[in-house]
């Protein structure tokens, strides 16, 4: 059985990308300082899966406690890299924060990783780093535009980061996975995702207003170059994003890759409004949606969905669920854990 670290492994997409891992027959340890998680999530893993990962609470931030953690598991063949602080405005406030927990951690982990025979290491990036591309849908040649906060900065300097760093080191495989809007929750009801405080994704916000949790939803601005002038997006199934991770590691291990450093949109190749993705919410839980159209939210792109070509035809993934099937999953998350 192949041991694979999973840092940020009880955060959402951590989570289900645990299940999907130990479902494949993988030995996982997953590593999370429970900044933004809740250790509870590893219960929820155990009743999916059966089996209940390895869990070290640890601040990957403290360098001597990395080495020592590889030091004690030099059987760990790959690393996906989760652990990040992921909020836009707080990384506005709070850069040196940013830099310190996003890029900091990622040196410290390919420093080890660096000291390996082989190695094996997928990276949580974002379709961020293309900001408003001019062209879509968005293939991974399309232009990384200047970024528009610290958080974005963050995912641009970690690929170049692991670029730089797997030009002179061939016993490092890398694959950056750009997300695109990932959003839904485990089939089983058992993990999902647990926003910390007021939701400042769209997803969160809509299944949290239908149960009533807050008032209303605020759809930022109806005056988008778009076919109901609301934002589009790639909403992509957290299940199906979780098993590109399993695939694009799988590409390593078996040493299939062509590259050493290769980057990987995910998404489903479609784009949604905010007002279609209303609607589904109201098809799917059969209740209207209190919503009003206030002004844009500075720093929004108007359009964003993938090209998925490549994902599709290297690395033979595809996400599966509809927008509908992947909201139906969030709504009865939701209505667990407010049950
Ligand atoms: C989606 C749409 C909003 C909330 C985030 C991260 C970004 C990247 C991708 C990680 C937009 C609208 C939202 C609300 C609304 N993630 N909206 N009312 O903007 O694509 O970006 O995911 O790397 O860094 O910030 O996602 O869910 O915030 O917004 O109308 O209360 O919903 O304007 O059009 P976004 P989102």
């Amino acid at each position: 059985m192949k041991k694979i670290l999973v840092t940020g492994g009880i955060g959402f997409i951590g989570s289900h990308t645990v299940v999907e891992l130990q479902e494949k027959g993988f030995e996982v340890v997953i590593i999370d300082d429970c900044s933004n998680s809740d250790e509870k999530v590893l219960d929820g893993i155990e009743a999916i899966t059966g089996k209940r990962p390895a869990f070290e609470k640890l601040d990957l931030k403290e360098r001597d406690k990395v080495e020592d953690f590889f030091n004690r598991n030099t059987d760990v063949e790959g690393v996906i890299h989760f652990a990040a602080s992921k909020a836009v405005g707080e990384s506005v406030e709070k850069p040196l924060l940013y830099y310190e927990n996003n890029i900091g951690t990622l040196v410290y982990i390919l420093k080890e990783l660096c000291k390996k025979n082989k190695a094996s290491f997928i990276f949580s990036s974002s379709c961020t780093v293309y900001g408003q591309a001019d062209k879509m849908p968005i293939t991974e040649d399309a232009p990384v535009k200047v970024a528009e906060s610290p958080y974005g900065n963050t995912k641009q300097m970690g690929e170049e980061i692991i670029a730089d760093t797997c030009k002179v080191t061939p016993s490092l495989n890398a694959i950056a996975l750009r997300y695109f809007n990932p959003m839904g929750a485990h089939p089983s009801a058992e993990i999902g995702e647990l926003p910390v405080g007021v939701p400042q994704n769209l997803i969160p916000f809509i299944t949290q207003t239908g149960i009533g949790l807050r008032d209303q939803l605020s759809v930022f601005g109806d005056d988008y170059p778009t076919s109901d002038g609301t934002c589009i997006r790639d909403y992509i199934y957290v299940v199906d994003l979780a098993k590109a991770h399993v695939v694009a590691l799988e590409r390593l291990l078996a040493g299939k890759n062509t590259e050493n450093y290769e980057v990987f949109n995910v998404g489903t190749g479609t784009g949604s409004t905010v007002l279609e993705a209303i609607q589904s919410f109201e098809r799917v839980s059969g209740k209207k949606l209190n919503y009003k159209i206030v002004g844009r939210r500075a720093g929004d792109i108007t359009t964003a969905y993938a090209d998925t070509t490549k994902a599709n035809k290297v690395l033979g993934w595809k996400s599966e669920y509809s927008l509908d099937q992947a909201m139906k999953s969030a709504w009865v998350w939701e209505q667990k854990i407010r049950g």
